[in-house]
Order: C-alpha cells, then sequence, then structure tokens
C-alpha cells in the first residue's frame, strides 16, 4: 500500500470531532478516492485534558502549534480552530512549508482570503475553504466549477442558521427573540460570541466570500452592507404574515453591468419565494446565472458533521490534485475590477411602519414626500392605535432607489405629523 497522507489538525472542537469521526468512518472511501490511506498525525488543542466527543489517542494531541506545523510527515494542515490574527500566521507558516491549507474560517478568509490564497499559489499549494461558507453546502464549489461557464449575476442566501432558527421561531410560534437565542446557543449553532450572528457580521463575511468567488470581484467585508436582526418586533412580523411575507435575514449580492452591490439585512420575501421556506437551522443560497436562470441550494449551515462533510471533501480535492501534481493552481485571480453601486443605482421595495397623529392632512403629506421623489405606493394599511390620538400606518412601495429611500425617510422624520418611525426594511423576491 502506497504511503498515507498525513493531516495535521488546528483545532478538536465541533467540526474538529466531526473531521476526525469522517476521517476515520469512511476510510475505505477515501482510499477507494485517493489511493492511498489517510491518517491525522497531530492535533493542535487548548487543553489536552478536556473531554471530547471524539475518542483519539491523547498521544496526538498538542498545546504546541509548532509540533503540527513543522512536522516535516505532515502534508495537510485542516484549520478548524477560529480566529483570525494568529490563526493567520500559522496558515502563513505552514504554506511557506509548502503544506496544503483546509479551513472553515470565515472570519479569516473574509478578512485574508486574497493574501492566503495569493501565499499559496506562491508556494504551490492548495487553500480550500468550502465549509466556510453554508456548512454542509457545497456551494463554493458549485459557483467555481458547477456554474463556471455561466455570468452569474445575483445571489440572494440564508448563510446564518442561528438568525434563520430565531426568525423562524418568531415567525412561526410567536416566540420572543431572547428566549429563542438562547435556545441556538443551546443547540451549538450561535458562534461563541453570538453577536457577529445576530447583527448579520457572520452573514456579511459568508457574502463576501461568495460575492468574490460568483463576480469574480476582489469584495472587501467593509463593501457589505449590513443589519442585524435585533431590532426586529413582534408587530412587524405579523404585518409581515398578514401582507403574505415571510421575514429572513437575507444576504444579497446583485450585479447589474460591471457594479455590485452586497448587502445583508432583514428582508421580507413573499410566502411564495423559494428561500421562504427555508426554516430552522437550515442555510440556502439562490443563484441566477443569465444562462442557467434560477438555482437554489439548500442544506445544513453549521453542526460538526455536515461542516466536517465539507472540510474533508476539500481534503479530498487537495488529495487527487497530489496525485495528478497540480496543487496550487486551482486559485484564480479575480477577473474584474471592484465596481460597487452608489445608493441612486440600488433598487428594492421597501415595508415601513410610522405613527402619524391621526389628524387631517397627515395622509396627504406623506404621499406628497413620496409622489415627490416619484415612489409609489403597492400597498397601504392604516389602523387607528389605542394611545395619544395616533394612527400606524404600513406601506410598501414599488422599487424605489436606496438614496430616494433614504432622503424620504429622513424627511419623513422631519415632519410634524409624524409621531415615530417604527420600522423598515426591504422587500425582495421578484427574481433576476
Ligand atoms: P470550537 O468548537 O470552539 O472548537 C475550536 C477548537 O480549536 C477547540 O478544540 C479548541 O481547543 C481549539 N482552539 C481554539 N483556539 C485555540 C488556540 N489558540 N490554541 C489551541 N487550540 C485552540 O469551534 P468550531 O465550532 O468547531 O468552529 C471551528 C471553525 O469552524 C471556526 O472558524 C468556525 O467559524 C468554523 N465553522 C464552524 C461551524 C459550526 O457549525 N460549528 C460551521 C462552519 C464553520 P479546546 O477544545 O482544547 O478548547
Ligand atoms: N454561527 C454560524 C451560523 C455557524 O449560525 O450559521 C456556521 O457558520
Amino acid at each position: 500500500m502506497v504511503n498515507p497522507i498525513s493531516v495535521g489538525l488546528l483545532g478538536l472542537g465541533t467540526v474538529g470531532s466531526g473531521v476526525v469521526k469522517i476521517i476515520e468512518n469512511h476510510q475505505d472511501q477515501l482510499i477507494h478516492q485517493v489511493g492511498c490511506p489517510v491518517t491525522v498525525k497531530k492535533i493542535l488543542v487548548r487543553d489536552i485534558y478536556k473531554e471530547r466527543d471524539v475518542k483519539v489517542d491523547s498521544s496526538l494531541l498538542t498545546t504546541n502549534v509548532d509540533e503540527v506545523i513543522n512536522d516535516p510527515g505532515i502534508d495537510v494542515i485542516i484549520e478548524v480552530m477560529g480566529g483570525v490574527e494568529e490563526t493567520k500566521q500559522h496558515l502563513l507558516r505552514a504554506l511557506q512549508q509548502g503544506k496544503h491549507v483546509v479551513t472553515a474560517n470565515k472570519d479569516l478568509m473574509a478578512l485574508y482570503g486574497s493574501e492566503l490564497l495569493a501565499a499559496a499559489t506562491e508556494n504551490g499549494c492548495d487553500l480550500f475553504y468550502e465549509a466556510s461558507v453554508a456548512g454542509g453546502i457545497p456551494i463554493l464549489r458549485t459557483l467555481v466549477d458547477g456554474l463556471s461557464s455561466d455570468r452569474i449575476t445575483k445571489m440572494m442566501g440564508i448563510v446564518n442558521g442561528t438568525t434563520n432558527f430565531i426568525l423562524t421561531k418568531m415567525c412561526k410560534y410567536g416566540s420572543a427573540y431572547e428566549e429563542v437565542l438562547a435556545e441556538a446557543q443551546e443547540l451549538g449553532y450561535a458562534e461563541a460570541d453570538p453577536s457577529s450572528d445576530v447583527e448579520g457580521l457572520d452573514a456579511a463575511r459568508k457574502m463576501a466570500i461568495l460575492a468574490r468567488l460568483g463576480f469574480s470581484m476582489n469584495i472587501d467585508l467593509e463593501d457589505v452592507q449590513v443589519r442585524g436582526i435585533t431590532d426586529i418586533t413582534e408587530e412587524d412580523l405579523n404585518y409581515g404574515k398578514r401582507l403574505g411575507y415571510t421575514m429572513k435575514l437575507i444576504g444579497i449580492a446583485h450585479r447589474e453591468g460591471e457594479k455590485v452591490e452586497v448587502s445583508v439585512q432583514p428582508t421580507f420575501l413573499p410566502d411564495s419565494h423559494p428561500l421562504a421556506s427555508v426554516s430552522d437551522e437550515y442555510n440556502a443560497v439562490y443563484v441566477y446565472g443569465e444562462a442557467v436562470g434560477e438555482t437554489m441550494f439548500y442544506g445544513p449551515g453549521a453542526g460538526s458533521l455536515p461542516t466536517a462533510t465539507a472540510v474533508v471533501s476539500d481534503l479530498v480535492a487537495v488529495m487527487k490534485n497530489m496525485r495528478l501534481g497540480v496543487n496550487g493552481r486551482s486559485a484564480v485571480a479575480p477577473q474584474y475590477e471592484k465596481k460597487l453601486k452608489a445608493p441612486a443605482e440600488i433598487f428594492s421595495k421597501y415595508f415601513l411602519r410610522i405613527h402619524v397623529k391621526d389628524q387631517v392632512g397627515a395622509f396627504a403629506k406623506i404621499t406628497t414626500l413620496f409622489s415627490e421623489r416619484g415612489v409609489s405606493f403597492e400597498k397601504i394599511l392604516q389602523l387607528p392605535l389605542k394611545e395619544n390620538g395616533l394612527a400606524e400606518i404600513v406601506i410598501v412601495t414599488h422599487k424605489a432607489s436606496q438614496k430616494d429611500y433614504e432622503d424620504i425617510l429622513q424627511q419623513l422624520s422631519d415632519l410634524e405629523i409624524v409621531h415615530n418611525i417604527k420600522s423598515w426594511y426591504r422587500v425582495e423576491g421578484d427574481g433576476k
């Protein structure tokens, strides 16, 4: 039998344990695909005495990263420890020593992906990161290989399981935000610090990675407009229901001509939209290509074994490249210069809920503001409120530019008859 491929693991937590299990349990399948066994030679952890989900020989564990990275017998480093600055240095050192790298780390790839990929190419190494976006859904390979002949113009993603779990429970059962967040943490979906989930940053990192690959453009994390789910109220969700909408945290990457927009924000989708039925902790990415039309990819976005499946599939890709002697040749430099849309070029429908003084002419003043900017209404509801002679108005507009909409919001808040702008959201779901 040919020599085994040796793997060094950085991390043996949720994902790392899954990786060890898949390598052990699917060994026959791995040997069949790559022609040699795969062994885990060394594992970096913080605490070697900790109780773990998977049994490993204690002699494999170390708290010294050099024992993994500097081991000449290790061919591939699998990074599933998380973290950014220190982890980046570990991976750069590994690549400089000719080791291939597989990582699940979206924080790292969103911030330093270009630099790490350049280092990989320079050193003739592979750097794969399928698990960094949408866990068990093989979406990155789909963009890079499966849809490589097409021109992708739009991607819409539910790419954060924690927020999808929270919004599903709030929409379907009227559960309270804090209660469901605690449940998501208990179930292990949320990041160690859940603020990156609920404030949209985790999804923004994933959308930056998707947009970079889908549009072949150097999109940075700071190019992504981000808004989380912490302000969403039961009232908003109830109005959404009445109007036939479901609320989701949606990442949008949209290309028109040479320009793109990338954002993450709570968004109302028509109940009939394919993404509206993606529930609980599941993820899905809707991709529109000029030739293929609408496609959608659905599956678990987190969790030990689903995420580890993507990690080990990357390992198989590295090993196949090793057999063919083509490592380090798959990273393709971005084809297009980055051109971001200005707010005046970003169009969407909007949902708006405001409290106004319930008096003659109030509604006319509001409609005047919208009509002066050429923004028309698609749906309107008005209900009296019990408190202080106020009325609640809910408007869904036809498509308007972000610039016009933001200007209208500013002018509305200056109107004497407007008591409070309670909430506003994008409304999406027209396809292309
Ligand atoms: P985790 O359960 O917290 O595990 C992290 C592991 O890394 C632990 O074994 C920990 O050691 C070790 N570790 C962390 N910092 C270390 C350090 N400075 N030195 C030595 N060891 C260190 O994390 P996870 O959920 O598996 O996530 C790992 C990565 O995968 C993250 O980048 C995450 O964003 C990404 N990811 C996770 C999921 C998911 O479903 N969990 C899905 C997609 C992507 P100890 O065990 O000794 O503490
Ligand atoms: N916290 C992330 C989520 C884990 O909820 O989707 C997977 O990246």
